[in-house]
């Protein structure tokens, strides 16, 4: 099926027809919950701590209400999340197109079809390019397994165990053009022990991860309920 206004290869794999609609280039709030497009690349369970708290608090009293889920894959339990959660989903695939570019406006396109207040990389493994970054620089928010500006990067839990560090945590931010470089909204703290040196980390990003749900659900939640600013580096949640 051809939705229209869509390239064909960022078609909704679940939910209503994405139509291209142009988004207010500043965080603004219109009445009612804000809505929000989440982006997966995995597990998805930074997304199911959202979902469960949207669900038990409802949209209103969070703030929020989650539009959409987006991935860069197929075939991946955050997608299935979603599904079960009845949230349209799509997919929006790098090798499916001809350039790099050309993904980066595809996704952004995605995106803006569901109108998004905010935009929420939650353990999303690209890095989005200037067509993205044009749409929704300011209120693209991402979460991190390290505490920035240390250890950006894919490997964030790995690189801190292998310098030596006895503390590491996640970073909620905002997203610039830069690898994990946007202004800080929030970090948690947790403590390495001993054995975190014998499994690589798994453990250990484990512990970051029951820390890093809790911060990305009160982040965005806040973000939404009580809208924000940014000065600079500074994230100021009125
Ligand atoms: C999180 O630790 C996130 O910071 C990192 O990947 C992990 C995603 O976990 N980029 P999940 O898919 O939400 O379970």
């Amino acid at each position: 099926m051809l939705i229209p206004n869509v390239p064909r290869n960022v078609l909704p794999t679940k939910g209503p027809a994405v139509a291209a609609k142009p988004v207010a280039p500043v965080p603004g709030r219109r009445p009612g919950p804000g809505r929000l497009v989440v982006l997966v690349s995995g597990s998805g369970t930074n997304l199911q701590a959202m979902l469960d708290s949207i669900a038990e608090a409802g949209a209103a009293a969070y703030g929020a209400e989650i539009v959409a889920v987006g991935a860069d894959r197929d075939g991946i339990e955050g997608l299935a999340r979603a599904e079960r959660a009845g949230v349209p989903t799509f997919v929006c695939r790098v090798r499916d197109h001809a350039t790099r570019e050309e993904w980066d406006a595809a996704l952004a396109e995605a995106v803006a079809g569901y109108e998004p207040d905010l935009v929420v990389s939650a353990g999303f493994m690209k890095i989005v390019g200037k067509r993205f970054l044009a749409r929704f620089g300011g209120r693209f928010v991402n979460t991190h397994p390290a505490l920035l500006p240390s250890f950006p990067g894919a490997h964030g839990v790995r690189d801190a165990l292998a310098y030596g560090v006895r503390v590491t945590g996640c970073t909620v931010h905002f997203v610039d053009d830069g690898v994990d470089t946007g202004p800080i909204i929030a970090q948690g703290v947790v403590e390495v022990r001993d054995e975190d040196h014998e499994d690589d980390g798994a453990a250990l990003h484990e512990r970051i991860k029951e820390v890093e749900r809790r911060l990305l659900v009160d982040v965005v939640g806040r973000l939404a309920r009580n809208g924000y600013r940014i000065e600079g580096r500074k994230v100021v949640i009125q």
